[in-house]
């Protein structure tokens, strides 16, 4: 592996997998049962506002679910597969044993990994007869990729956004509104638990929490589908592309012995899993693949959280799910990582960390935008600052495998750029 002449491993429109894998397929324990005390429960909600397909996707089964050929057509229109890219001028700045490879989901149109969930759940709105969606959204990637997916798919969007990362990020809802999306800011006006929200507290700076509220209660009160960004079993498995696409694309680098090192920021759990998940058999198998996930301080449900029964929104929609968690009132505080401001993780990911398969890590606004410079100043490339946790947790492994004297093959995921976060990048390190 010494001297590589290429540095990008691409796939062409061909090679893009035909099938899903199921994030439930390689787990050796069934998810806990949720808990739904509720009147209406929120399973007999979520039968009201998700779209059927979107329910049965969150089933077991099957394994392997075949793309339909119009979200493949839109999935190579966004810029799947993705690149593969070895970071050789970070690893000489740093001096590196470890060879790193990036996974670089901030090549998709609207700039993040959501999008491939995104463009598949508009397709099954639009045949289910659909004609408007509605959802949530922390730093706006979700919503950006909802709202250029709605369009394709000839869709109304109604978006919520934490009204914290509206303030830091307006030229994500300028990009929404641009498609046709109707943006709010997350508590606000227009719904009940919105107004209860801002009476409580009315400098409330919103969070995923209070947009799932909103979003919820908007789609119960009119007949827009409600869509979600992470967390559910069937947007794990769109996002199954991402580790299916980083398996072929290790075999094409010469890496046949799979990764040492799997690292990606973690909220939901949307972009760990899918690109993770298609590794566990090789894990399970005995492999000493480690997978570690990275979290911000701000919110830090997998390092210091309770593994514990908790709903996932204020208004109490959502079902109490086993979790890592701060607990459901926690509010996060306005950090410039609106992606990773979410009181709890999803019950998958937290399965995988109880069960000790998912290592996890946290760091603060500092850390993770420090990280994301260098990268800058490294490779050229500016990624979101969710993503750069995760290189920040690459750069802390990168450090103990030289200290170590190992060679590993470590893969990042780079799950968004972070051009629309400049004014965040200058707030924390200028
Ligand atoms: C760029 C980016 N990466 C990661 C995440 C975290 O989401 P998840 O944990 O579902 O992958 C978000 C969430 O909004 C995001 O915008």
């Amino acid at each position: 592996m010494s001297n590589p002449t290429s540095i990008d491993y691409t796939l062409n429109a061909q090679q893009l997998p035909t099938r899903w894998r199921h994030p439930l397929a390689d787990l050796p324990w069934p998810l806990p049962p949720v808990r739904d005390p509720n009147k209406p429960s929120a399973a007999e909600i979520m039968r009201r506002v998700r779209p059927a397909a979107m329910l049965r996707q969150n089933q077991a089964d099957p394994a392997w679910v075949d793309i339909p050929e119009p979200v493949r057509e839109r999935l190579i229109q966004i810029g799947r597969p993705t690149p593969l890219r070895r970071a050789l001028r970070l690893e000489r700045a740093l001096g590196s044993t470890a060879r790193i490879y990036l996974k670089r989901e901030d090549q998709l149109l609207s700039g993040s990994f959501k999008l491939s969930s995104a463009v598949a759940q508009a397709y099954y709105c639009q045949q289910e007869e659909r004609t408007q969606v509605v959802s949530e959204t922390g730093a706006g990637q979700w919503g950006m990729s909802l709202a250029l997916a709605s369009r394709m798919f000839g869709l109304g969007c109604q978006i919520f956004m934490a009204r914290c990362s509206l303030q830091q990020k307006p030229y994500r809802s300028h990009y929404m509104q641009l498609l046709g999306a109707q943006v709010q800011p997350s508590p606000s006006l227009s719904t009940r638990i919105g107004r209860e929200l801002l009476k409580e507290r009315p400098d409330h700076p919103g969070s995923i929490g209070s947009a799932i509220s909103e979003s919820i209660e908007t789609a119960l009160g009119g007949s827009a589908a409600y869509l979600s960004g992470s967390n559910a079993n069937h947007v794990h498995l769109h996002q199954s592309l991402l580790g299916l696409e980083t398996q072929a694309q290790l075999q094409l680098a010469g890496e046949s012995d799979g990764p040492d090192e799997l690292i990606a920021c973690v909220s939901g759990g949307s972009n760990l899993c899918g690109f993770m998940l298609p590794f566990l058999r090789h894990k399970l198998s005995g492999r000493p693949l480690r997978m570690l996930g990275a979290e911000s301080t701000a919110a830090p449900r997998l390092t210091q959280g309770v593994y514990e029964y908790c709903g996932s929104d204020p208004a109490g929609y959502t079902p109490q799910v086993l979790a890592y968690s701060m607990g459901r009132s926690f509010v996060p505080e306005p950090v410039h990582v609106g992606g990773l401001r979410q009181h709890n993780s999803s019950p998958l990911v937290s399965l995988l960390r109880h069960h000790g398969l998912l290592d996890a890590v946290a760091y603060d606004e500092q850390e993770a935008f420090a990280a994301g410079r260098l990268l800058l100043q490294t490779e050229g490339l500016l990624v979101a600052p969710e993503s750069a946790h995760a290189v920040a947790a690459a750069l802390a492994s990168v450090q103990t495998a030289r200290e170590q004297q190992r060679q590993p093959c470590i893969v990042v995921l780079v799950s968004g750029s972070g051009m629309l976060d400049l004014d965040s990048y200058k707030q924390v390190l200028l």
